[in-house]
């Protein structure tokens, strides 16, 4: 049996799906409010009312969950100077060949863009959508800011969805990623190969 690293506690994981849920449900919400063609998404939250009254609660939480999960891993996700060399490097990953890649540490440059992403359209998506939440926020703002916040809002709820669509598809193309964050480990060859610094620091320096 190959040896297992734990990578995330209990609480970072409980936190992580809280706010993948809360992603799925603000998500399908908003998407069924946005356009007529997405609108048949309602019938799972109990009809068009419900949709409208619901989304702006699930989004609020999901922000309240990242908050929380955000400030367990921010110190893991600052830009260094190998980041930009494996920024550099990234073509040669794209075309499968991770040994020439500069060595990573917990996050790779990819995670560490797609961490800071999430945190700025979250931020946008919670200050826009504020300002257009009827009927206790809307009427504090005049009627072409909250144009703009709409627009502001469905950009990056757009964004948003296109980062988590390349998070998930990076967890399960690094085979034995999604281990990290279900059962909280990951082998010791995974973390060898993908995160030789990390492995290293908390090995103890082997
Ligand atoms: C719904 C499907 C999702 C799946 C399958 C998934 C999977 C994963 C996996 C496997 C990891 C561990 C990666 C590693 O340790 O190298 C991870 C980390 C993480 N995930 Fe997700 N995730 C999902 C949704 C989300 C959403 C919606 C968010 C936030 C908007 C999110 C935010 C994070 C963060 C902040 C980390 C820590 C890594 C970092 O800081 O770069 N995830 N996820």
């Amino acid at each position: 049996m190959a040896k297992l690293i734990q990578r995330y506690g209990d609480r970072t994981r409980l936190n992580h799906w809280f706010v993948a849920i809360l992603f799925i449900c603000a998500g399908l919400t908003g998407l069924a409010v946005f356009h007529p063609s997405m609108y048949f998404l309602s019938n799972l939250f109990g009809g068009g009312q419900w949709t409208r009254i619901l989304h702006p609660f699930f989004g609020l939480l999901m922000v309240i969950g990242f908050v929380f999960l955000f400030f367990q891993v921010v110190r893991d996700n600052f830009w260094t100077r190998e980041d930009t060399q494996w920024v550099k490097h990234s073509p040669d990953l794209l075309k499968g060949d991770e040994e020439a890649m500069p060595p990573v540490g917990k996050y790779n440059a990819g995670q560490k863009i797609v961490f800071w992403i999430f945190g700025i359209s979250l931020l946008l998506l919670l200050v826009t959508g504020f300002m257009f939440w009827r009927p206790w926020f809307a009427e504090l703002f005049p009627i072409p800011v909250r144009r703009i916040a709409v627009l502001v809002h469905a950009i990056s709820a757009t964004v948003l969805i296109i980062s988590v669509i390349i998070h998930i598809y990076a967890a399960i193309w690094v085979k034995g990623s999604v281990g990290a964050m279900t059962r909280g480990t990951v082998s010791e060859g995974w973390a060898r190969k993908h995160h030789p610094l990390w492995y290293r620091k908390i090995t103890g320096g082997k």
